[in-house]
């Protein structure tokens, strides 16, 4: 088999990536035990979705992917239709896509009868160095990202990178930032190698994916098992996302989330006066991201930092390294912000 990391997962579950998984790919889904499939498809990737649903006999349920799937009402609709197919508790729901179907699709199982098999298959580089990892999925509450949602282990990841070849160079851009968010707060060494290797990343060199896709997992699975819950360390994954969906939100999601993100580290880099500062921006800058920093005032941005799910009682806390590899969690003042945005 191709596999090039696997990783089994202390709740439950495992992960596995690797160059051409297709062939195996019925193998590693059977190998959970389910009484049936059912194939969340992302429009995104519908003909490799095809081509699996067809080798499983599973029936399909095309979502069209993007943040706009990502709603209560197409839970309850998704709902019905696995009712329809006669899905039960001991059904597998595979969610094949981009971080936002992954989201849906392990939310929809984790509801459904209180809880159905799960496997993710993701397809962009985003979802296959974060979003499909850690247990956490959700829907949007109006413009509040992720605001219904569980934290539940799926039991199969497959990080196939045969998927990515029909991405453009932006989405490859937007999972790199995840990629350097976690070295950024978890390994210098890391984040070496990734300056270094930032080229051959851009260009797609095979070896230099599969291998920052598997630090990625290494490094995001090694928080999430310490502290699946979001006690104290996983906070330590969110570098740039207080700042980061502030302004995902402000945009109307227009705004791509590994972009947000990336203006997001920058800022709250610049809250803590992080030695890191101008290092990370420089590697950020050589990143072909699309979109920029929407018009909005440091206010309407400070409103929805304090509605961030780590704030509490008024106090703002974001997760920036101070020092490289170095995350801490900090608590900022509405100045620290205005500060660095006028
Ligand atoms: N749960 C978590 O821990 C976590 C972490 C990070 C991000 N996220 C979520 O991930 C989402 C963003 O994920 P994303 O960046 O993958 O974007 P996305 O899921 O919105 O997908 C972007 C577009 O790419 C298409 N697509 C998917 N795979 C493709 C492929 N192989 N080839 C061509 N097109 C393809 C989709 O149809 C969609 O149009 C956000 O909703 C974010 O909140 C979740």
């Amino acid at each position: 088999m191709d596999v090039s990391y696997e990783i089994a997962l202390k709740e439950r579950g495992r992960v596995v990536t690797g160059r051409d998984l297709m062939p195996q790919l019925p193998e590693l889904l059977r190998s959970v035990g389910a009484d049936r499939m059912v194939l969340l498809a992302d429009a995104g990737v519908a003909e490799p979705a095809a081509q699996l649903a067809e080798e499983l006999g599973a029936p399909i349920l095309s979502v069209p992917g993007g943040e706009a799937l990502k709603t209560w009402a197409a839970v309850e609709e998704r709902a019905q239709e696995l009712l329809e197919v006669g899905a039960t508790r001991k059904t597998l729901l595979i969610s094949m896509g981009g971080g936002a179907t992954t989201d849906f699709g392990a939310f929809l199982a984790a509801v459904y009868m209180r809880g159905m098999r799960s496997a993710l298959i993701p397809t962009t580089l985003l979802a296959m160095a974060d979003a499909a990892l850690g247990g956490k999925n959700g829907v949007d509450l109006g413009i509040h990202k992720n605001l219904l949602g569980a934290i539940r282990q799926p039991d199969l990841v497959v990080c196939d990178m045969a998927r990515l070849t029909t991405l453009d160079d932006a989405a490859i851009a937007e999972g790199l930032v995840e990629v350097v968010k976690k070295a950024a707060m978890l390994d210098a060494e890391i984040f070496e190698a990734l300056e270094g290797d930032l080229d051959a990343l851009i260009a797609r060199d095979p070896a230099a994916i599969l291998a920052a896709v598997d630090a990625a997992v290494a490094m995001k699975l090694g928080v999430v098992q310490a502290d699946a819950r979001e006690a104290d360390h996983r906070m330590l994954l969110n570098f740039g996302h207080t700042v980061g969906h502030a302004l995902e939100s402000l945009s109307g999601f227009a705004l791509p989330h590994g972009t947000a993100v990336a203006l997001g580290m920058e800022v709250e880099c610049r809250m803590i006066e992080s030695e890191i500062t101008a290092r990370l921006s420089a590697l950020c800058e050589r990143l072909p991201l699309r979109g920029a920093r929407p018009e909005a005032s440091a206010e309407e941005i400070w409103a929805l930092m304090q509605r961030d799910k780590k704030s509490s009682a008024g106090q703002v806390r974001i997760a920036a390294p101070r020092r490289l590899g170095q995350g801490e969690v900090f608590e900022v003042q509405r100045g620290d912000l205005l500060a660095c945005l006028n």
